[in-house]
C-alpha cells in the first residue's frame, strides 16, 4: 500500500505557484489578493480559514478575512458581495460555508460575481465544469483529480464509486471522474442514503472516493483487493490527544482498510491540503484573467 501524500504534493504546488508569482510581480503585475468572508465562530470554519489566508501567504498572494458575527442579516452580507464584485483590488473571494441558517446559502453563492467565484460553487462555473468548458473547478473535486495526476493512478475504464453527493464534492468529483480526459474516462457510481447494497457495490470498485461525512464508513469487507480509497471525510471528533481537544477523522476505517488497497489518503494530510491548494490556483487563474 502506498500513502497518497497530499501534504507532500500541496507544498510542491504552492512554491510552483510562489516562483511563478514572483515572476508577474517582478514583470510589474500585482499581487493575487483573495478575499474570504467568515461568517460567525464555527471551530471548523475558523480553522479552515485560517489555512486558506497562510496558503495565501505562502504563496505570496494578498488576502483579506472579512468577518460578521452570526447576527449580519442576509441583506448586509449580500452588499459585502457585490462590494467585492464592484472592487478591481479584489481577483477572487469566497464566502465559507455554512451559513446561519437564516441566510440563504444559494442566494450567497449566486450574488458571487463568477468571474470570481475561485470557489468554483456558482451555477455558471458548475455548469461550465460538466460540459468540459474551462472555469472555475470546485477546490475540492480538483484537489482529488490533481493527486490522481500526480500518482498516475490509472482511470480510464475503471469502476470508480463515490460515496455522497453533496454540491461541493460528491457531484462535482462524479462529474470530473466521468469527463472524456484524465485522470477521468471512468465508470462512475455514485451512491447514497437512497442506495441499496452499498457494500456490494463499493466492493466492485478500484477507485472509491468517500465523501460522506461518517467517521469510519467506509470498512474493509468494502474494499476489493488493490482498490484505491481516497478519503474526503473531515469529521471533528472529541480527543484528549491534541491541544484543541479535536481530531479530524476520515470516513474510511483507516487501520483495516490500508490493509487491502493499493493508494489510500490519509485524515489529516491527504485530501485536505490538496483542496486549499486547488483554491490557490483558481485565485492565480483569476488573477491572470485568462479564463474571463
Ligand atoms: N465549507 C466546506 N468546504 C468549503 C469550501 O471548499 N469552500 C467554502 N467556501 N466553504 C466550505
Amino acid at each position: 500500500m502506498e500513502l497518497i501524500d497530499g501534504k507532500k504534493i500541496s507544498d510542491t504546488i504552492k512554491q510552483e505557484i510562489a516562483q511563478e508569482v514572483e515572476s508577474m510581480v517582478a514583470n510589474g503585475a500585482k499581487r493575487p489578493h483573495l478575499a474570504a468572508i467568515l461568517v460567525g465562530h464555527d471551530g471548523g470554519s475558523e480553522t479552515y480559514v485560517a489555512h486558506k489566508v497562510r496558503a495565501c501567504e505562502q504563496c505570496g498572494f494578498k488576502s483579506t478575512l472579512i468577518r460578521f458575527e452570526d447576527t449580519v442579516t442576509e441583506a448586509e452580507l449580500l452588499e459585502r458581495i457585490s462590494e467585492l464584485n464592484a472592487d478591481d483590488d479584489v481577483d477572487g473571494f469566497i464566502v465559507q460555508l455554512p451559513l446561519p441558517r437564516h441566510i440563504s446559502e444559494q442566494k450567497v453563492i449566486e450574488a458571487i460575481d463568477y468571474r470570481k467565484d475561485v470557489d468554483g460553487f456558482h451555477p455558471i462555473n458548475v455548469g461550465r465544469m460538466s460540459i468540459g468548458l474551462p472555469c472555475f473547478k470546485s477546490a475540492t473535486p480538483a484537489g482529488i483529480i490533481e493527486l490522481l495526476r500526480r500518482y498516475n493512478i490509472p482511470t480510464k475504464g475503471a469502476n470508480c464509486v463515490v460515496l455522497g453527493r453533496s454540491n461541493i464534492v460528491g457531484k462535482p468529483v462524479a462529474t470530473l471522474m466521468m469527463q472524456k480526459a484524465y485522470p477521468g474516462d471512468a465508470t462512475v457510481t455514485v451512491c447514497h442514503s437512497g442506495t441499496k447494497n452499498i457494500t456490494e457495490i463499493c466492493r466492485q470498485a478500484d477507485i472509491i472516493i468517500a465523501a460522506i461525512g461518517k467517521p469510519g464508513f467506509v470498512t474493509a469487507d468494502m474494499v476489493k483487493d488493490g482498490a484505491v480509497v481516497v478519503d474526503v471525510g473531515t469529521t471533528r471528533v472529541p480527543s484528549t490527544l491534541t491541544k484543541s481537544g479535536f481530531k479530524l477523522r476520515g470516513d474510511v476505517d483507516f487501520e483495516a482498510v490500508s490493509q487491502k488497497c493499493s493508494y489510500i489518503t490519509p485524515v489529516p494530510g491527504g485530501v485536505g491540503p490538496m483542496t486549499i491548494v486547488s483554491l490557490m490556483q483558481n485565485t492565480l487563474l483569476a488573477a491572470k484573467k485568462e479564463l474571463y
